[in-house]
């Protein structure tokens, strides 16, 4: 998979939760893109947003999860944690 050309979040501001609004706007993406020749799409949520049933209804296929590290350290260079 190449790495993504653009991304961008899905936020209604008008016409107030769960009328469709959001799957309307990801529907005339998708629509659009395959118009356009585009052959893939990529996106990501958390599992607890709403977006996540979105994209499922949507056909959206859930790939491999990963996780983020971090590793904190004081100025001085003393290490936290093991
Ligand atoms: C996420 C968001 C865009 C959804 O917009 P929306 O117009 O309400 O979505 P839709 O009406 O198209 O909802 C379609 C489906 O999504 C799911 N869904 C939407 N809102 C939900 C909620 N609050 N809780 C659980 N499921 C929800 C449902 O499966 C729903 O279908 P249903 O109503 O028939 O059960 C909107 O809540 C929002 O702007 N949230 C803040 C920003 C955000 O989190 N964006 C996504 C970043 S990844």
């Amino acid at each position: 998979m190449e790495r993504s050309q653009g991304r961008s979040d899905t936020v209604f501001r008008r016409g107030g939760p769960r009328m469709g609004v959001a799957t309307a706007m990801k529907v005339a993406a998708i629509s659009f893109a395959q118009e356009t020749g585009i052959t893939e799409i990529d996106t990501d949520n958390e599992e607890n947003n709403p977006m996540y049933q979105i994209n499922l209804q949507l056909g959206f296929q859930p790939m491999p999860a990963y996780l983020d590290f971090i590793k904190k350290f004081a100025v001085n260079g003393d290490q936290t944690g093991a």
